[in-house]
């Protein structure tokens, strides 16, 4: 575990063991109660990926972090941790006003409210309506929407950005979305890209 506050690291415990019972509840749910009850998991990136980004964005020193899909706020907090240490700031989009609450309630908790912008609102309308331009994207909401979300927040990004995106690998079922977005990446020849193998699988590219 990298050094990180007490109050951060508390949270992040609370979460952990959140995403341990999750689990083992899920394995008990048959495919459809699991969609039904989609909306009660946190869905997170994982330990893995929470602590990649943290580092990540810590040492290429982003300070406009967008993050598209909020859920109940874990990867917010590994984003808004780098943000508080770059002088930045993370602007999380999210459509559910109750997870937006539960994920601003976790970053008062862990002292990083401040550094965090929470959107409530559909993500199309809000990378839309954004007049900020972003060094650091994840991309990790409904896999529908990553190809609308990233021609919108393209001509956004500034030279130099990283971009990533999660569940490239993992689950199958989102394999074809997975597939056209690291196509829509290498087709604009505007990245370096590469596909890591760690939690779901996190497509990070790199704006020339
Ligand atoms: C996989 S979860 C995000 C997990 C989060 N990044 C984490 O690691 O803790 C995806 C989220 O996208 C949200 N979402 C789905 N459609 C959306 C939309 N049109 N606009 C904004 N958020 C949306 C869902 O409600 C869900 O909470």
């Amino acid at each position: 575990m990298i050094k990180i506050d007490n109050k951060i690291e508390n949270v992040l415990a609370e979460y952990h063991q959140r995403i341990e019972a999750e689990d083992i509840l899920v394995q008990t749910l048959s495919h459809e109660e699991r969609n039904q009850r989609l909306n009660e998991f946190l869905l997170p990136v994982g330990e893995e990926v929470g602590m990649f980004i943290n580092n990540l964005a810590k040492s290429a020193n982003s300070n406009t972090i967008l993050e598209i899909g909020t859920s109940y706020g874990y990867s917010t907090i590994w984003l808004a941790e780098a943000a508080k240490a770059n002088g930045g700031k993370v602007i999380t989009l999210e459509i559910s006003p109750e997870k937006a609450a539960y994920a601003r309630q976790k970053a008062e908790d862990a002292g990083l409210a401040e550094f965090i912008d929470f959107r409530v609102g559909d993500a199309i309308e809000s990378i839309t309506n954004a007049t900020e331009t972003f060094d650091f994207v994840l991309v990790d909401v409904w896999k529908e929407l990553y190809l609308p979300c990233f021609d919108l927040f393209f001509p956004k990004l500034k030279t130099g950005a990283w971009v990533l995106a999660d569940n490239m690998i993992f689950p199958p079922h989102s394999l074809p979305e997975a597939i056209a977005y690291r196509n829509r990446i290498r087709e604009t020849n505007a990245f370096d890209t590469v596909l890591m193998p760690i939690g779901s699988g996190i497509e990070v590219s790199f704006l020339k």
